[in-house]
């Protein structure tokens, strides 16, 4: 037997260099032991991997295989090791496998990725933090999780993205993930006994979520599928459910009554910090440089009633960037693009679709909230082709400094926004298009567009159809790009 090692259950970049060294070196699937750090691979005698004849040679694979890799290899399953590299070597001879839907390998490898991902849904879903006792308003929280698969190191970028600026822990039976608000560090296993019971957080936690809870959309049926026992357990909402479903019905009538509040002390003392003269737009250099002078932006009359810019984020080598309408409520106090209701749909879709936000850039056309208040309610408001038009200058340095290989149009503002003029989005939804520079534009609905539909049907219909859309986007920029090195 030969020994490939591994510094984890899911050490993507450990498997790549080992698999590389093993196809070339032309040794079989089933001549390989891998080891991953906690086996004991002094129990059985082992072989290195001898080198390859032909020395550092190219080995190139479609870049779709290495996504399809990077969420196989964190599945449970401990035959993944061995399928991806019989894949790996089946590829060279047959360069349109992977399209090949019926094959055994690929089939039980997509069946794998799309485990993982509907694991790494659930992880950022029903991770719920508790504040370990003397935190304040930003931490330190603890949270406990149940992942089936290998997914911490994954779902670390998402929660180190979405809680930047807390400090947290979570913590799993595969390991704890601690951040301290600038690094991640990854700690040993822990039991669920590691995290403390009901506190102010979660006290907090509930009455949000006895808020949130919208009895119109009430499926229990659907609550139940998409949330298996296994989570409840660890939800402290979970015991709200039952006396929330009964009085459904004169919530239901309650809720047309009830708002959102205005932006609580926090964020209006944030308001105070905005810059109070504008920048100089024309010493801008670089996408830092946009986003600071974005804060101080007069350009239109939004600045004077929204709590902050909320500029575009994601990496900035991202190959596709999202444009979406405008921050809404609780985006303009979060002061990040897509984290409240139509921020969650669009999450699912895109993790369904098998695309990753860490590593897309999301922004919207217009990075101020526009609302109207009525009593203590912020009700959206679209914003006018003015104000689309003035924050263009915004998009164009995004889209500038982030160079993406696509850029996605979320709903009817973001496509006025991108092509200049008014378009159908229906017809653009169906056609290639083209920005200025020749980037490709894909146009689709706004997820809030599936959050307003009145029927499950529809939703369900019109759901599917955003995430092939997205699925589309996905393909097409991994197109251009067709090949990378294992
Ligand atoms: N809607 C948008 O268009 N953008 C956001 O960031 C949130 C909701």
């Amino acid at each position: 037997m030969i020994a490939a090692r591994l510094n984890g259950p899911a050490d993507f970049a450990g498997w790549r260099r080992e698999a590389r060294r093993l196809a070339l070196a032309g040794i079989q699937p089933e001549a390989v032991a891998w080891l991953t750090s906690e086996d004991n691979a002094g129990l059985f005698a082992m072989e290195s991997i001898p080198p390859a004849d032909a020395g550092d040679a190219a080995l190139t694979v479609p870049r779709r295989f290495i996504e399809l890799a990077e969420n196989v290899i964190c599945h449970r399953d401990a035959g993944r090791f061995v399928l991806l590299h019989r894949l790996l070597l089946r590829l060279r001879d047959e360069p349109r496998l992977l399209d090949n839907a019926a094959d055994a390998d690929i089939a039980r490898a997509e069946a794998m990725a799309r485990s993982v991902r509907r694991d790494l849904h659930k992880m950022t879903a029903f991770v719920r933090f508790r504040a370990v006792s003397g935190a304040d308003e930003d931490g330190p929280f603890i949270a406990w999780f149940e992942p089936e698969h290998f997914i911490l190191e994954r779902a670390a970028r998402f929660f180190t993205g979405r809680f930047a600026g807390m400090i947290w822990s979570i913590m799993t039976p595969q390991g704890s993930l601690h951040w301290d608000g600038s690094t991640l560090q990854f700690g040993p296993a822990a039991s669920k006994a590691d995290t403390p019971d009901g506190d102010a957080m979660e006290a907090y936690w509930l009455t949000y979520y006895v808020n949130i809870f919208n009895p119109a959309r009430l499926k229990p049926k659907a609550m139940k599928s998409e949330m298996p026992v296994k989570y409840w357990r660890n939800l402290p909402e979970a015991e709200l459910i039952a006396p929330l479903i009964a009085s459904a019905a004169r919530r239901a009538e309650d809720m047309v009554m009830r708002a959102p509040t205005q932006p609580p002390e926090r964020h209006v003392r944030q308001l105070r910090h905005r810059p109070e003269a504008q920048a100089d737009e024309s010493a801008i250099t670089s996408w830092q440089d946009a986003a600071a002078a974005a804060q101080g932006c007069r350009r239109c009359a939004l600045h004077c009633n929204a709590t902050q810019t909320v500029f575009g984020e994601g990496p900035l080598d991202a190959p596709v960037v999202f444009v979406g309408e405008q921050p809404g409520d609780q985006e303009d106090l979060a002061g990040r693009p897509f984290v409240g209701p139509a921020g969650q749909v669009f999450d699912r879709a895109i993790q369904e679709a098998g695309l990753d936000r860490a590593r897309a850039y999301v922004t919207n056309a217009v990075k101020h909230f526009k609302f109207q208040l009525r009593g203590k309610r912020r009700i959206h408001e679209k914003p006018n082709v003015g104000e689309i038009k003035a924050c263009r200058f915004w998009l164009d340095l995004e889209l500038q400094f982030v160079k993406p290989r696509l850029v996605v149009a979320l709903g009817a503002s973001a496509l006025r926004s991108l092509i200049g003029h008014a378009g159908s989005l229906a017809s653009a939804r169906d056609r290639e298009l083209a920005l200025e520079d020749g980037t490709p534009l894909l146009a689709t609905v706004h997820p809030s567009f599936l959050l307003r539909l009145p029927d499950e049907e529809a939703r369900s219909r019109e759901y599917a159809r955003f995430v092939a859309d997205l699925e589309r986007a996905g393909a097409s920029y991994r197109n251009q790009v067709s090949s990378a090195g294992i």
